[in-house]
């Protein structure tokens, strides 16, 4: 059974497999299809943070793909009043095809799917956002090719979900990945494929893209006021662009806030990649809802 459940330690065939398939499910979009690949599938979203893109777009892709969407707001199961994962999988597992959790902790995403024994995807964690950064190299490469060999910039909290699973993705895809942050927020692992520096002009320079997320991601909001302030210089704007390459790729997972990690203009400006960097969205969650249902290929000899 195959799950999604990080891109650390994804080998590229898999994810190759489903870039691909993202890429003939946006060919294919409003066409009419025989029966879809979730024909008579439920599958559940339990989801204990905020969505917008994710929920959306996996909300969308499992309709058009033959299934039902169940959207369950962790607030409202028990597992909100404290039952177990393990528990809430169990039952889960026995009643629908496939989940598609949004949480905290890793850990909880990876017990889910041991014990409902059910196609299980992370939908984000603290640890991860797989379902994006595939869905950025799929935009990526739809616009500008290859992301083998290029450098991509990332601006602000690099230790959060987003640039880890960039960081994962650096040595799946080979490309580097030079992130431009304060101390307290370098990244968990650097090496031949990541790389850190305090300075944002250093890690821009010849970029292919430049890339940010919130200053203040979900479950960190207490930190707000503290992390305004040392994230004041990791900004894009105008005159981090100008550092770039000149046809420098901007890109933001969204939501954004304007005149913190990006300025107003430089959003606006690049507002085309970067909305349609959100659409991909939908045309990625097929993708890997393809072939997170379809067969392995079987080995011959
Ligand atoms: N980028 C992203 O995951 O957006 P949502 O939080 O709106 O799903
Ligand atoms: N790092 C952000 C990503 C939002 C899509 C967060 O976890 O809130």
């Amino acid at each position: 059974m195959r799950h999604l459940l990080k891109l650390e330690g994804t080998h590229e065939a898999e994810a190759r497999q489903i870039l691909s398939l993202a890429k003939k499910a946006k060919k294919a979009r409003g066409k009419a299809t025989a029966k879809g690949p979730l024909a008579g599938q439920i599958w559940a979203l339990i989801f204990t943070k905020a969505s917008t893109r994710t929920r959306v777009s996996f909300e969308v892709a499992i309709r058009e793909m033959g299934g039902v969407p169940s959207f369950l707001s962790a607030a409202e199961i028990q597992l909100g009043r404290g039952e177990l994962v393990r528990d809430t999988a169990r039952v889960m597992g026995r009643m629908v095809h496939g989940a598609v959790i949004r949480t905290f902790a890793q850990n909880d995403v990876e017990e889910f799917a041991a014990y409902a024994r059910i196609p299980t995807i992370n939908a984000l964690t603290d640890d991860e956002h797989p379902c994006q950064i595939l869905s950025d190299i799929f935009t990526f490469e739809e616009k500008r090719g290859s992301i083998k060999g290029k450098r991509v910039a990332f601006i602000g909290d690099a230790a959060c979900n987003v640039p880890r699973s960039w960081a994962a993705a650096a040595k799946i895809f080979g490309f580097h990945l030079a992130c431009a942050a304060p101390k307290e927020f370098q990244p968990v692992q650097t090496g031949k494929h990541v790389s850190w520096t305090e300075d944002p002009a250093e890690a821009v320079k010849g970029a292919d893209v430049l890339y940010t997320d919130v200053w203040v991601s979900m479950g960190k909001e207490s930190e707000a006021a503290a992390r305004e302030k040392v994230f004041g210089p990791y900004q894009i704007n105008r005159k981090l662009v100008a550092k770039a390459k000149p046809n420098v790729l901007v890109m933001h997972c969204l939501p954004a806030y304007r005149g913190k990690e990006i300025t107003a203009d430089v959003l606006e400006m690049r507002a085309q990649d970067i909305f349609d960097q959100a659409e991909n969205r939908l045309h990625t969650q097929k993708g890997i809802l393809e072939w997170i249902v379809s067969k392995p290929l079987q080995k011959k000899g």
